[in-house]
Parts: C-alpha cells; sequence; structure tokens
C-alpha cells in the first residue's frame, strides 16, 4: 500500500510489516518481541523493556512510565561522526536523520537511520527458545570518505521488581551490582542472596571501554539525550555500586567507503542452580550466559534464528488465510489480527504502554476470552492456560478475578465476585474441544484454588460455573451481577464516595441486590455451548437438566428484562431498571443488545431485530458502536465507575472495541450480514487509513476504546494491543462473517456477508487438514448455504464432516 498523507507510514503485506517513515507518530507505536518466556516491548523509537515471564517480578530493564518526553528507557544506541552525535532510531538523542525507517513485523522489529552517509539498522527479535533480546546493527559506510565512529550501546538495569525498584529507593540505591568481563557487562542486583538469575548485555566485538554506573555515563543532571560520555567520545570503565546500574559498550568502528560491518549485541536473562552459582567468591558462574552469546556471536547464526522465526509465524498464519478482492480484509485477518491475538494471549493486560506491567495478572475473564482467538494457533498453550485458569476456580464456581502468572496463583488483592467470570470457562473450554477434538482435557484432574488436594474434572469445574449462576439469581429470576459484570465499571452494589478506594475492589453493599441482563444472555449462549457438550458426552440427564435453567433464563429476560425497544442493562441495588427509555442518561447500554442477541433471545418474536435497530440509531457512529447514550453526565454513586469517566470515554459513551463484535455477530443471527461487514470496518484498523492522526495509537491493531460521539475528541483511540477486542473481533470476522467455525463434527460453513460479494477462498487447517474452501454467491444474498461439495462430492447440511489428518480438501459453498 502506498502511503497517504500525515499516515506516518504504510503496511507492506508482502513482508507482513507495518512501515513507519516517520520517528514522531502521535504516540509510540510499539511491537511486541518473543512469545513464550523472554518478552520485550519495543516502541519505533527503540524505547521499552524487557522482561522474564512476569512484567513484574522478573524485569530486566528500566522503563520510566507517564515521563516527559513519552517513553523514556529503551534500548539506546549513540553513535559519534567526527562532532556529529546521532541516534539511529532518532531517540534518544532526536539529531535529525537523513532518512529513518521502522519495520515492525512479526515478532521482530527493524528500525534503520542514517545521517551524513553512516546508516545503522538494527534488528531485534527474540529467537524462539531463547530467553534474550538479539540485536543485530548493520552498519553501512555510504560515503566516499572513510569513516571513523564512535558506537555507544545503552540499557538501563531494572532491579527485578518493577514495583519496587520505582519506589523503594532507601533501599535500591544500595543495593545494585555488576561485573564486567570481556565485552559482557552482567547485573548480579540480589543475586548473591535470594535470587538465582542474572542478566547480561553482550556485544560480539572487542570494546574501547564500557559503563555501569548510569551517573558516570550520562554526567550530573543530564538526560538520556545529552550523555557526557557520548559528547567526549571517551567511556570511563565506570563500575556501579548501587544508585542505577546500567550497560554500555564503547566500540569503535572504522568503515572504508561503501563498507558494511554486523555488531551483534544480545540482553539475556539467565537462571543457575543454587549450588552452581559462582564460579569463585563474589564472581558469577557465567557458563550459561557465554553459551547463550555464542548461540547467537556470528551473523550467520543470527539468520539461521531469524528465518526460524519467519518460518514459525508462517506456519502459524497458514491457519486461517482469507483470499478476497479485499485488501484491507485480508491483512487485517491475515496478519495483524492473529498476531494480536497472540499478544493478547501472551500478556492478558498486564504490559503494554498503557498497562503498566506491575498492577495486573492475568485476568480470568480476559484470559478465558483471548483464547477463542488464539486456540488455532497453538492449541497445546491454550490447554495449559485453561487448566492454569480454571485451576483459581473455587469449589461454588466462582473464581478469583485474577492470578500472577508466576506462581499461577490467585491474586487475593483483587478478589472475586465479578459473577460473569464462571460462564467464560465454558466458553473457552467449548471453543478450545470443538478446535482441537481432545475430549481428554474434559478428563483432567483440576484443583480448587490451586489446593492439590481438592481437584474434580475439568468438566465438573464446567458445571460448577454453570450452577454459580443458576445459584446466584434476583428477584427477577436474573443473574445477580456481584462486583460487576463484563463491564467493570457497572459497579451496582458498590456506592464509593472516597476518591482514595479503587471501585474494583472496595467491599459490596449488603445484600448485593442488583441483576444483570449482560449475563443473562452470556448465560443463555455459553448455557447452549454447555448443553450441546453434555449432548456430545451423553450426559443426557445433565442436558436436561441445563435446558430447564437456560428456557427459565430465556424467559426471565423476556419478561423482566425487554424495555420495548431494546434489552435493559440491569436492575440496580434499589431493584431499580437500568438501560431503559424511561430514563435521561444511558436509556440504552450494548452489552445486553449484544449477548441476548447473540443467544438469540426473543428472536421468533422479533425482539433481536428490533434491539439491533435500536443499537443502529443511538449507539451506532461513524468511528464505531458507543457502550451507552447518552452518556452520564452526572456522577452517580449507585452506577459506580462508570459515571466517573466523561462522557464519551471508556465505560461512558466511548467506543469500547471489546463488545463491538458482539453486536456484529448478533446481525449475523438474524442474517444481516451487511450491517454485520459495516460495524468490522468501522473499527477494523486496516480500514482506518483515513483516521489514523486521530486516532492515535498504532495503525496495526485494535485499541481498546475509541471515544464516542458524545466525546470532545470522537474518534481518538486509546490503550492499545492489550484487549478482548482483538479475539472478538477475529471470532466475528473469520467465524460469524466469513463463517468458517469448528465444530464437533467438523467444520462449519455459515457465512453472514455483505449481498453485494461475488465471492473468496478461505484456507483453514483445521485438526491437521487443509480445507480450501471456495465460496461463490452467485445469488447475491447475505446467508444461506445453497450446496457444497467436498473433494467434488455433494455434502448434505453446511458442516464438512472430519476428514483424514494430512489431507488437503477442496470445498465449493454455493450461497442461494
Ligand atoms: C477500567 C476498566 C477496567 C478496570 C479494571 C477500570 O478503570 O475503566 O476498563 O476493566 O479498570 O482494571
Ligand atoms: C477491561 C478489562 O480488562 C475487561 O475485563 C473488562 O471486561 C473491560 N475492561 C470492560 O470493563
Amino acid at each position: 500500500m502506498t502511503q497517504t498523507e500525515n499516515s506516518y507510514g504504510y503496511f507492506d503485506d508482502d513482508q507482513r510489516e507495518y512501515v513507519i517513515t516517520e520517528p514522531k507518530t502521535p504516540y509510540p507505536w510499539i511491537n511486541y518481541l518473543g512469545d513464550t518466556d523472554f518478552f520485550s516491548l519495543i516502541s519505533n523509537t527503540s524505547g521499552g523493556y524487557s522482561f522474564y515471564r512476569d512484567a513484574k517480578f522478573r524485569r530486566l530493564t528500566r522503563y520510566r512510565y507517564n515521563n516527559v518526553p513519552v517513553d523514556t528507557g529503551g534500548r539506546y544506541f549513540y553513535i559519534k561522526d567526527g562532532d556529529t552525535t546521532w541516534s539511529p532510531a532518532w531517540k534518544p538523542l532526536k539529531t535529525e536523520l537523513d532518512q529513518y525507517e521502522c519495520r515492525h513485523g512479526m515478532g521482530y522489529t527493524r528500525i534503520r537511520g542514517e545521517k551524513n552517509g553512516v546508516s545503522s539498522s538494527v534488528l531485534f527479535f527474540v529467537p524462539k527458545g531463547e530467553n534474550l533480546e538479539v540485536q543485530q546493527m548493520t552498519l553501512t559506510n555510504h560515503s566516499q570518505e572513510v569513516k571513523t565512529l564512535k558506537l555507544f550501546s545503552f540499557v538501563e538495569w531494572c532491579l527485578w521488581n518493577a514495583e519496587d525498584d520505582m519506589t523503594n529507593f532507601q533501599r535500591n540505591f544500595s543495593t545494585g551490582q555488576v561485573e564486567v568481563q570481556d565485552s559482557v557487562i552482567y547485573h548480579k542486583t540480589e543475586y548473591r542472596e535470594r535470587r538465582n538469575h542474572f542478566a547480561f548485555y553482550s556485544v560480539n566485538a572487542d570494546i574501547s571501554g564500557f559503563d555501569t554506573d548510569r551517573d558516570v555515563f550520562l554526567g550530573d543532571y543530564n538526560g538520556f539525550d545529552t550523555p557526557d560520555t557520548v559528547a567526549r567520545g571517551e567511556a570511563n570503565n565506570s563500575i556501579a555500586h548501587g544508585w542505577s546500574p546500567i550497560a554500555s559498550h564503547a566500540i569503535e568502528v572504522t568503515l572504508q567507503p561503501g563498507e558494511s560491518r554486523d555488531l551483534i549485541f544480545t540482553l539475556g536473562y539467565v537462571e543457575m542452580p543454587d549450588d552452581d552459582k559462582w564460579e569463585a567468591p563474589q564472581v558469577i558462574n557465567k557458563t550459561k550466559a557465554l553459551a547463550a552469546i555464542e548461540r547467537f556471536n556470528t551473523s550467520e547464526k543470527v539468520q539461521a534464528a531469524f528465518d526460524a522465526l519467519n518460518r514459525y509465524w508462517d506456519e502459524l498464519l497458514g491457519r486461517y488465510v482469507v483470499d478476497s478482492d479485499d485488501a484491507r480484509l485480508n491483512r487485517g485477518v491475515n496478519i495483524w489480527n492473529q498476531y494480536q491475538n497472540m499478544v493478547t494471549f501472551n500478556m492478558s493486560r498486564s504490559a503494554s504502554f498503557f498497562e503498566s506491567g506491575i498492577g495486573r495478572g492475568m485476568g480470568f475473564r480476559d484470559s478465558n476470552q483471548d483464547l477463542i482467538g488464539f486456540v488455532h494457533l497453538v492449541p497445546e498453550r491454550a490447554r495449559e492456560r485453561i487448566i492454569d485458569i480454571a485451576s483459581t476456580q473455587f469449589e461454588d464456581g466462582s473464581a478469583y478475578h485474577q492470578y500472577q502468572p508466576l506462581t499461577k496463583r490467585g491474586n487475593a488483592a483483587i478478589g472475586g465476585n465479578f459473577n460473569d467470570d464462571p460462564m467464560w470457562l465454558i466458553q473457552s473450554v467449548t471453543v478450545y474441544v470443538k478446535e482441537t477434538g481432545d475430549f481428554s482435557i474434559l478428563e483432567e484432574d483440576v484443583p480448587f484454588n490451586n489446593d492439590p488436594d481438592n481437584s474434580a474434572k475439568l468438566f465438573d469445574h464446567l458445571t460448577r460455573s454453570f450452577n454459580h449462576v443458576v445459584n446466584n439469581r434476583g428477584e427477577h429470576g436474573l443473574p445477580l451481577i456481584g462486583r460487576a459484570d463484563w463491564n467493570d465499571c457497572l459497579n451496582l452494589n458498590c456506592f464509593s464516595s472516597d476518591p482514595n478506594e479503587s471501585f474494583q475492589t472496595t467491599e459490596n453493599q449488603e445484600g448485593g441486590r442488583a441483576e444483570s441482563l449482560m449475563i443473562a444472555g452470556q448465560f443463555v449462549l455459553f448455557g447452549k455451548d454447555y448443553i450441546e457438550l453434555c449432548r456430545e458426552l451423553g450426559k443426557a440427564d445433565e442436558a436436561r437438566r441445563a435446558q430447564d435453567h437456560v428456557d427459565a433464563m430465556v424467559e426471565a429476560v423476556k419478561t423482566h428484562g425487554w424495555d420495548g425497544d431494546w434489552f435493559l442493562r440491569a436492575y440496580d441495588a434499589a431493584g431499580n431498571k437500568l438501560g431503559t427509555h424511561e430514563h435521561d442518561e444511558s436509556k440504552i447500554f450494548i452489552e445486553s443488545q449484544g449477548f441476548c442477541g447473540m443467544a438469540g433471545i426473543g428472536l421468533e418474536d422479533g425482539l433481536v431485530e428490533k434491539s439491533l435497530s435500536a443499537v443502529n440509531e443511538h449507539l451506532a457512529c461513524d468511528y464505531g458502536i458507543v457502550l451507552n447514550a447518552p452518556a452520564f453526565t452526572k456522577y452517580h454513586i449507585e452506577y459506580g465507575e462508570i459515571s466517573t469517566y466523561p462522557q464519551g470515554y471508556k465505560e461512558n459513551g466511548g467506543i469500547f472495541c471489546h463488545n463491538n463484535p458482539w453486536i456484529m455477530i448478533a446481525e449475523t443471527v438474524v442474517g444481516n450480514g451487511d450491517r454485520a461487514f459495516d460495524y468490522y470496518t468501522r473499527i477494523a484498523p486496516a480500514y482506518q487509513d483515513d483516521k489514523v492522526k486521530l486516532h492515535k495509537t498504532e495503525p496495526y491493531v485494535y485499541a481498546q476504546m475509541i471515544a464516542g460521539k458524545e466525546a470532545a475528541t470522537p474518534g481518538q483511540a486509546k490503550n492499545s494491543w492489550l484487549t478482548g477486542t482483538a479475539a472478538w473481533n477475529y471470532v466475528a470476522i473469520t467465524q460469524s462473517i466469513l463463517g468458517i467455525k469448528p465444530h464437533y463434527q467438523g467444520l462449519q460453513v455459515d457465512p453472514c456477508i455483505p449481498k453485494a460479494w461475488d465471492s473468496y477462498r478461505v484456507t483453514r487447517v483445521f485438526r491437521g487438514v487443509t480445507y480450501q474452501i471456495q465460496i461463490n454467491n452467485p445469488a447475491h444474498v447475505c446467508r444461506g448455504v445453497a450446496s457444497m461439495t467436498v473433494n467434488g462430492d455433494a455434502v448434505e447440511g453446511n458442516i464438512i464432516p472430519l476428514q483424514s489428518e494430512g489431507s488437503t480438501v477442496e470445498v465449493v459453498v454455493t450461497l442461494g
């Protein structure tokens, strides 16, 4: 795609990259490196940080949040070429570059800067299976003269616990310890006592000097943009004792005209067994670190690892490929949405440029939902995650709202009582089993509250999830909301007048009377999945029991949850309706229209269609569909955090992109493919090229929130990357709109598309079989499979029966 004005960059689909051509993007535009244990966040000016597994407890490098200028701290390079000093990623020196380009790709970032005839291109990635970040710098002399350059690397160590690192200075300024040997700088704070891990920063070249004391490197009162050492061109060989340890190599490079040279830096993490930590008193055992460094000490080795990473992504992204006439659709589905699904699966809501990595672990609700967009990529990891999540559930079906990834234990500080939580487990497990056919997961023994002495089969956990709703219904027979449902800010049982208390953790009011229509719809939707699973397992009695409860819930919604033109949102703690035409503010909310619609409640009576018309009329706008309207203008103590946000932002009238696909899916339930796809394009990143500047956040990924129509700045996005938006939009487009959906008995093809579409193709790898599906729409309908052939043979219905593993199957579907 070509670059348009004000766009800061463009998509390069062949490379699966977003190319940023201007370093001053409206907000740092980041990428994630690593996808298993070692992770890095990297911005387009090489800001960000690295951590091992847990962004709070194992932070390798320091990052300064909420700073001026934004994005402070990173892996920085400084080049001194005569009197000119510059940084190849523009920051931190911010010397104007002759050329700049940042390419964010799948698990890697390449930043190239050029100044006065010298270019530096740095490839950053985390090789598969390694606990380190490779930074391969290629320096090239494009000029006619010999260049003698002084190059300085720079990272600042974090003293491991990222929260403590930002606060406990009275201790931290005395604990920092480093070691330097040859071209490797080791960070070993606390290794002497309770830690079995250290970090290193190496380069595969002789160095002329180094620095490990930040203040010596920078000079008193200087920032990263004015280091004395770089101006002088000479390192100090400083050894940090406390204060702020850093790692900086000084390297002299002479380049003939036309000459190029590669330098490979590695930033790594090492764990050592307790009895093998030292090679001599106070001297760390470096064998493991040196072995890791050696694995990447030549360009050939780096290239081989980079090729392997690319092959890995080729394979992953080959599992669902749409081939349509719409390049934006292909780009979103085939590349960026799946990539974001991987990142949200890994990070939950912990580490981004909007989430500090110190506050939030893995969300019970969030991780279950992230999984539905990820399961086809690496099902084995989805399986492991399901077990981890379910292990934090309590016997009564309720759950901790979050758990820490390092310990995998529930986070007592956040507590529980979010009454939507349990049902998401049913969704993720049924989605997993349909994808994989792996019913054995249901037989796994899974603890309650991580207590190995108290466990039950995973299937039993699902029953408890289901029963938790059944056992917690209010006076209208609708589910009690507890602390909150999906909408964390609708705190109907917690009345807070104290600005120092968190809505997420304050204790509920006595009683907890409020009921949720969102959970009602969720119970019916995932309850049906539960029933279907019971039938698959031959548990007919349990299926019948569950069906009775689902039927009762449908009735309760029809009787007490319908406002005339749309579904109510809730009953509050006083038993009053919320989300009703009777009110002046927040007459209508999106969540209950989405969930009751997806569940098809009242479909036969036209309720779903009616409620979706109301959504279109009251909630939809150019930038997406807002959460509620009109937004609250006053603080309502009885509704909680929602009304603390100014109109149009976040949960108060913002476009909360996570729930837009619920409406898209509901539109496919009523067969309106035109509207479903229209809503898809309103928020899908690939379609926003005219709004890039307005949006501010990365143009290649979804943001959690876009300011709504009532906001002061409509269309401005915030909180990019870590949001359930990624998984849900992926499911909406690939399964409900394009219509390729895993089923217990095979792959279902049930598209609901814009009438105008003629045809498209999908390649889907499902349970080891490659399905090449051609969908033709000669009659120009939205939905309805008129005929289907599998390898030329006609098949009844719309489910492609399971084929033998390893085969490739040709499917032709004609709509009509
Ligand atoms: C945000 C929600 C979020 C919650 C929990 C609130 O301040 O508005 O979107 O889910 O915090 O962290
Ligand atoms: C973000 C949270 O991560 C998610 O769990 C919640 O459902 C939404 N905000 C809506 O409040």
